[in-house]
């Protein structure tokens, strides 16, 4: 009878050994598979953002006017402040760029060219962009880049807009100004293009544009770049 039941509960030992064994043995097959399907499902993931990435890139397009020199008087500027702005969404969002020129420089002195904007604004004057316009047919989503230049867009800007079609693409606006925020500046992108989809632009004061590169950024996130 002692025999018997030694005899016994060595079998069970061993099948409860056994019990344990394939049970561990199941759960390490699991979690390798479901680690494995994890690692695939990221790489994946990865794989689609950067293509996402990558098309985005190629259909965005950043259009901006800036004047560098003298912006006030005693402040030089060696890059435009809505052109740092520019160059940081360039940054981020690896998209072709088009800085529009005027074929005659603005005047050096700030207040000449102060004097001649508002003759410009008055006469809705359309002053000559040097060099060839970008086929923006090419691109779905705009970056449009100004100064406020009398609560507005400066004319040279206007220029532009009158010789591109930006309906039904994407307008991402933004500007740089020294208290007028964004003007009038929005309602006449909306008027020249009311069928363009107008997405949430960044304005900043001009004296914080160089250091605004944290600010763009978050914008940017925010818009998915
Ligand atoms: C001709 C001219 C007109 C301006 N008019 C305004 C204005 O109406 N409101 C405002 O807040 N700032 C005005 N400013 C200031 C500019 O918007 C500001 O300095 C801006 O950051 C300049 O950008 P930029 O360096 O890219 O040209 C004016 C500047 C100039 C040169």
């Amino acid at each position: 009878m002692k025999k018997f039941s030694k005899q016994k509960t060595t079998i069970i030992v061993v099948l409860l050994l056994i019990l344990v064994f394939l049970g561990l043995g199941m759960y390490w097959f699991i979690n390798r598979n479901q680690a494995q399907e994890k690692a695939d499902d990221k790489r994946n993931e990865q794989v689609s953002t950067k293509k996402v990435k990558n098309l985005n890139r190629s259909h965005v397009l950043i259009v901006y006017f800036s004047r560098s020199g003298q912006n006030y008087p005693g402040v030089n500027l060696k890059r435009g402040n809505t052109a740092r702005i520019a160059d940081e969404i360039k940054k981020v969002t690896g998209a072709q760029t088009f800085e529009i020129k005027p074929r005659v420089a603005y005047p050096k002195s700030y207040d000449k060219t102060v004097s001649q904007a508002e003759r410009e604004q008055k006469n809705k004057a359309r002053p000559k962009i040097k060099g060839e316009l970008p086929k923006v047919s090419k691109y779905d989503t705009i970056f449009l880049g100004y100064p406020i230049w009398w609560d507005d867009i400066p004319m040279i800007v206007r220029t532009f807009m009158d010789q591109v079609d930006l309906n039904n693409k994407t307008i991402i606006p933004f500007s740089t100004n020294a208290s007028s925020g964004w003007g009038k500046s929005l309602n006449t992108i909306h008027s020249v293009f009311p069928k363009a989809k107008l997405k949430k632009g960044f304005e900043i004061k001009g004296e914080n544009a160089a250091s605004a590169k944290a600010k763009v950024d978050s914008w940017l996130h925010d818009l998915g770049y």
